[in-house]
């Protein structure tokens, strides 16, 4: 049997559990913007101050992008820096050679036209733009082979612009690194 008194009291817990939730969902949404502000604010991507400008009618001739330092090199903490570009139609180097497990910055621009940069299977996809280099840290669990397409429409040959990234088992890499400077996986 259902009175008055029962009504309201249904009434009532009702509304503190819809109030409970309110509160519930205003804090989830408060979090998720604190934590993108605290992000962008700790990883400085926000101000303009950590843009990096290159020169594209340069690139060739020098500075850090000059073809002979392009590809795969280890520095002196053990970590791995990648140099990269992308022209019409092609990345250099075709096939970027890296080691599983290291702490890897990969660092890239283009020559010409705006490129995207796309390792599949991670969550590496950022555009190429001319005068700007792109700069992003990677880590690979494991040794396997991923494929890199351009994902930025660049022209007629866009289809066709496709890189490879190979990844090696540490010791692997290390004898590599061991007989060159600059290491890439085209043959
Ligand atoms: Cu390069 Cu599309």
């Amino acid at each position: 049997m259902t009175t008055e008194t029962d009504h309201g009291v249904g009434e009532a817990v009702a509304a503190r559990i819809e109030r409970r939730w309110a509160i519930l969902s205003i804090v989830i949404v408060g979090l998720l913007v604190g934590m993108a502000t605290f992000i962008g604010i700790h990883q400085a991507t926000m101000p303009q101050g950590r843009v990096e400008t290159s020169d594209p009618k340069t690139l060739h001739l020098s500075g850090e992008f000059v073809e002979s330092n392009l590809g795969t090199a280890v520095e002196a903490d053990g970590s791995v820096t990648v140099r990269a570009i992308g022209q019409q139609y092609s990345f250099t180097p075709q096939c970027i050679v890296v080691p599983a497990e290291t702490p890897i910055t990969l660092r890239a621009t283009s020559a010409d036209v705006v490129h995207g940069l796309l390792i599949e299977g991670t969550n590496i996809n950022t555009m190429l733009v001319p005068g700007y280099v792109a700069d992003l840290p990677i880590r690979f669990k494991a040794p396997g082979e991923h494929v890199m397409p351009c994902q930025e429409f660049c022209g007629i040959g866009h289809q066709g612009m496709w890189g490879k990234v190979k990844v090696v088992d540490k010791a692997a890499f290390a004898k590599l690194a061991a007989a060159r400077r600059r290491l890439t996986c085209v043959d």
